[in-house]
């Protein structure tokens, strides 16, 4: 699928209180405001933007306090150290700060700061699209200040650093992988310089805190063909460092004349496709990693050729030490992921099979409501080049989707749960948390699944009179 190609247009501020307001207070300092980055490019885009990023001759915290005021904002918020200050109103979010000449410390990101001009403020921004600045001062409200013929780039689909690609990554080496997401975002190109000075500097990332880099993959991530992103990480070198399971899957091997596929740029297929159906972080995560633990079960078997027996179960134990690392959420949302990387092959294996219901019943038990989730990631998988192939694979797990649907429905399997659980053994037999409960709860959820009695109370009820009794367990008075 193309990306959308953009439109291109001059960019004229529209009629707002806030630039009204802003205007206002740099005239009562008696000196020049403007809006500058990420909206004057979205401007320009077309593409509506919320953040709002001023800047002025002079002090942000004073133009904040005194636009608040017009405003009528009470809550402000300053950041004394880097004279910088932010505040909301309505749905939009106003940042300001005073023009900087500004250079970072090596191997520190604590800025040394001197007052500078709009001129020099432009020229330690990230990229040439996003050094633009609107002017809200009487004289000339409204007029674009573009020293580094953003508009051309943006018309051009480049992305270029303003001054030397070496000094501009050098001062935040995020700029790299910022330079990478908004190449995937806008499906723009590096600019040859500028693509160079990344991978002569991916090391540098490693000052980076992991929240600010795992930030920036989240929106490479979300982005409407992701795979772009992860090719430039690669090709630039960055993809081992911040990531280097992910680059592990890179390469193929070969053995008496067998190959296996990549299974890099197959998981970057798995993405794409899985991009075209969802827009949830965390399933495509579990694209990203399905078949992450290839690499470490691979096998060659004279006879068999290539395996990788087992990498659906190692791939679920990795998962916790790779969220750990990338300080994504330990929570529900990384059970989410493992549990779809555990039975991802699942379904495919329904396909190769007669189906029995007692198989559906299982897979639906064992993905319980994220069972949509695991189709589509299933489908998504599906990356053969031969049409043909894939049309028919198509067509099986339509079947198998089918079928599940049919047994959920008679069987009420959705969400599904034993009609007795652990606690009413508990109370039937006067147990306390033991063995014997498990075993008991095991056997009435087997006899439901295996299809031997209905999903039904009384036939539940009376397996667990009947194991219970196997077990030597009575009943409570
Ligand atoms: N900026 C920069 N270097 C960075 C981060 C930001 O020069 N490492 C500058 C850019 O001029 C950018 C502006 O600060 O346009 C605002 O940054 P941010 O809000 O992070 O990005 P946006 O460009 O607004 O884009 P988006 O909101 O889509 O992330």
């Amino acid at each position: 699928m193309a990306v959308k190609q953009h439109l291109i247009t001059t960019p004229v501020l529209p009629k707002n209180e806030i630039f009204d307001a802003i205007s206002q207070a740099a005239s009562e300092m008696g000196s020049s405001a403007y809006i500058i980055g990420g909206y004057v490019r979205d401007l320009a885009l077309g593409t509506p933007c919320k953040d709002l990023d001023f800047v002025v001759a002079g002090s942000g915290i004073e133009l904040a306090d005194r636009a608040a005021k017009i405003l009528g904002i009470k809550k402000v918020n300053f950041y004394k150290n880097f004279g910088t200050a932010a505040f909301r109103y309505k749905d939009y979010e106003l940042e300001f700060v005073g023009a900087r000449k500004e250079s970072y410390e090596r191997n520190s990101r604590k800025p040394l700061v001197e007052d500078g001009t709009l001129a020099d403020d432009q020229n330690r921004r990230d990229f040439t699209i996003n050094a633009m600045a609107i002017s809200l001062n009487k004289g000339d409200f409204g007029q674009l200040t573009d020293p580094f013929n953003g508009m051309g780039d943006l018309q051009e689909g480049i992305i270029r650093t303003p001054l030397n690609p070496d000094i501009t990554y050098s001062d935040d080496p995020l700029r790299m992988l910022r330079a990478i997401r908004f190449a995937t975002r806008l499906n723009f190109t590096i600019h040859q310089e500028s693509y160079d000075a990344i991978s002569k500097n991916a090391e540098r990332i490693k000052i980076i805190s992991q929240e600010r880099i795992t930030d920036e993959l989240n929106k490479i991530i979300l982005c409407e063909i992701p795979s772009k992103g992860f090719k430039l990480l690669f090709n630039t070198g960055l993809l081992p460092l911040i990531f280097p399971e992910l680059a592990a899957l890179h390469g193929v091997e070969e053995k008496q004349g067998i190959l296996h596929k990549d299974n890099f740029y197959h998981t970057l297929q798995v993405l794409d496709n899985i991009a075209e159906h969802t827009d949830k972080l965390f399933l495509r995560w579990a694209a990203i990693l399905h078949d992450i633990a290839k690499p470490p079960t691979k096998k060659f078997d004279p006879n068999a050729g290539w395996t990788f027996h087992g990498h659906e179960y190692l791939g679920n134990k990795m998962v916790p030490g790779i969220f750990k690392r990338l300080r994504l959420p330990l929570d529900s949302n990384m059970r989410y992921v493992q549990k779809l990387v555990l039975l991802h092959l699942r379904p495919i294996a329904l396909t190769n099979e007669q189906i029995t219901d007692s198989a559906l019943r299982r897979l639906l038990f064992d993905a319980g409501e994220d069972i949509d989730d695991l189709m589509t990631l299933c489908r998504a998988d599906i990356t053969s080049k031969n049409e043909a192939k894939v049309i028919r694979y198509l067509k099986r797990y339509e079947e198998v989707a089918g079928k599940l649907k049919e047994v959920e429905e008679r069987d009420r399997m959705r969400n599904w749960q034993p009609p007795i659980d652990g606690a009413e053994i508990m109370r039937t037999f006067n147990l306390k948390p033991s063995r014997e409960v498990g075993l008991i709860k095991d056997a009435i959820r087997e006899a439901i699944l295996e299809g031997d009695i209905p999903n039904e109370y009384e036939a539940a009820y009376s397996i667990m009179l009947k194991t219970a009794k196997k077990l030597g367990v009575t009943k409570a008075e």
